[in-house]
């Protein structure tokens, strides 16, 4: 099993499991535990409403396709380890790193 922290806009930190690829993204596994009022494009990579930021000190070697870099140049907020969850692969790669939700006005659903 894998583990990764999300930290919401309280600074409050949640620590979830997953299985590789059990979601289609990391976008899907926030949904399932903590919110579900982001995603609106529903993981296509355009509205910026799954804004997080990588704030481990590792670093997520993909390189940023260019939509991922085109919507993240239209958010506030956004820094250099910006990143749409919806764009990263729930696999081994991020097991243990810990990303912070960027986005605004959006409400825990625990
Ligand atoms: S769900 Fe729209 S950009 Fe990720």
């Amino acid at each position: 099993m894998n583990h990764i922290n999300i930290i919401d806009a309280y600074n409050e930190v949640y620590k979830l499991s997953y299985r590789r690829f059990e979601y289609p993204n990391l976008m899907e596994l926030i949904i399932n535990n903590l919110y579900d009022d982001i995603g609106e494009c529903l993981g296509r990579g355009l509205c910026g409403t799954c804004h997080v930021e990588l704030v481990s000190d590792h670093v997520i070697s993909e390189i940023l396709d260019i939509n991922e870099k085109e919507t993240l140049s239209k958010l506030n907020n956004t820094g250099i380890n910006s990143r749409l969850a919806c764009q990263i692969i729930l696999d081994e790669k991020i097991n243990n790193m810990t990303f912070k939700i960027i986005t605004e006005h959006k409400h825990i659903k625990l």
